[in-house]
């Protein structure tokens, strides 16, 4: 097939530059995805622009109906991801894998504007700025169709972000946003692809940075429903954490401490539990069962949420659950070990007791991190 015999009323030929990449995540977009791309083709009159819609392999096909139209259309690509999840991390690999000299990252469910986009871009190319963010909260912008309590939660994260980070930015929570790629490819190796909020990640991931505004009108979601879930919410705590400790602390492990204290009640309820049912028993009995019921639930846990988007499955669970005990039984020890140590030093019970957990924590979730649902 020669190149004039392909359909391609304004697609980039050779030799015309892509001047933007517009990212979109997708997970069960389906019926979103040929309107989205009508209305760029819209929009984006004498802008050279493709799409890149990363799928992480969703059920309703979402994918299909993207390399559909990408058969026919050069400017339209999908990038599939198999046994992952997380809108953070799709916007990363999707930016990554494409080249145009402007990069924007939208939703498919056309609650972003796509006629600021060219706004953005010509902001861009003034040389002013090096990221420039959709806002709902200035002057020409609106969050019309949020629901009251959605609202009422994105500005409490909003306020807490400008608290804590201190961002510029009036609406740091929107996924909607436009950079020159040289800057997204400097900060890359830095950004978290854990969550929601990668344009809060990226405000903040280098100083200096040159962060303009375009203010637009959230609209309603054109067809399917919303991903967004209380997970979300906590892995933004993640994310402010993390960039509080300035980067000592990974997102992820808020959700293995908050999974740690929740084995710590099922270890007590546990040990209620047996030493009622069968008083005759030993107590070590009791705590040898009481711990590793806590043991199964803190692994199963931390494979749905901590490590969500690396979930072990079938024999891979299995085998993650040994070697979870395995490094569990060496942070115990070293736990026991240190704690004595400084016991015998003479530090109080507590301190000795607070040193020996927090090691012991730290070194279950650097093992798990490294061994047990490691990046494949
Ligand atoms: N690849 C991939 N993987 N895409 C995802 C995933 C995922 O795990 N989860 C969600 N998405 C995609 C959706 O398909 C959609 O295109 C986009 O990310 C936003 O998801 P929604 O489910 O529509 O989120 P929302 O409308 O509740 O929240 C959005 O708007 C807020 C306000 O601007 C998001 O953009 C938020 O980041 C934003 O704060
Ligand atoms: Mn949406």
């Amino acid at each position: 097939m020669t190149f004039a015999s392909v359909d391609s009323k304004s697609a980039p030929m050779t030799g015309q530059d892509v001047q933007l990449s517009v990212v979109i995540p997708t997970y069960n977009e389906r019926g979103n995805v040929a309107e989205l791309i009508r209305r760029l083709d819209a929009t984006l009159k004498g802008i050279s622009w493709e799409a890149v819609y990363v799928d992480d392999n969703s059920p309703d096909g979402t994918a299909d109906a993207v390399k559909a139209i990408a058969r026919t259309d050069p400017r339209v690509r999908c990038l599939r991801r198999v046994g992952r999840r997380g809108l953070a991390g799709a916007c990363i690999e999707g930016i990554l894998s494409s080249a145009a000299p402007y990069v924007a990252v939208m939703d498919a469910d056309l609650q972003h504007d796509e006629t600021a986009l060219p706004a953005m871009l010509a902001k861009l190319q003034s040389g002013e700025y090096d990221l420039v963010g959709g806002t709902r909260y200035v002057e020409g912008g609106d969050a019309g169709s949020f629901s009251a309590t959605r609202s009422k939660i994105s500005r409490l994260a909003t306020k807490i972000t400008q608290k804590v980070l201190g961002t510029e930015l009036s609406d740091p929570m929107s996924g909607f946003f436009m950079m020159r790629r040289e800057t997204f490819d400097e900060m890359a190796p830095r950004l978290s692809p854990v969550g929601f909020k990668i344009l809060l990640d990226i405000a903040t991931a280098s100083e200096g940075l040159r962060i303009g505004e375009q203010p637009y009108s959230f609209g309603t979601r054109f067809d399917g429903e919303s991903k967004f879930n209380l997970q979300i919410g906590v892995e933004f705590l993640g994310l402010v954490l993390s960039k509080l400790t300035n980067g000592l602390v990974d997102p992820r492990f808020i959700f293995f401490a908050i999974v740690g204290a929740t084995g710590v009640a099922i270890n007590l309820a546990v040990l209620n539990l047996a030493m009622g049912l069968y008083p005759a028993s030993s107590f070590e009995w009791a705590k040898t069962v009481a711990t590793g019921v806590a043991m199964l639930w803190n692994f199963l846990l931390n494979n749905s949420f901590t490590y969500r988007d690396r979930r072990l499955k079938g024999l891979g669970l299995i085998r993650g659950f040994i070697g979870f005990c395995i490094f569990g039984a060496i942070g115990a020890v070293t736990d026991i070990g240190l704690a004595s140590q400084l016991y015998v030093h003479h530090e109080t019970w507590l301190v000795a007791g607070l040193a020996g957990s927090i090691v012991g924590v730290l070194w279950n979730y650097a093992m798990s991190s490294m061994f047990i649902w490691r990046t494949r």
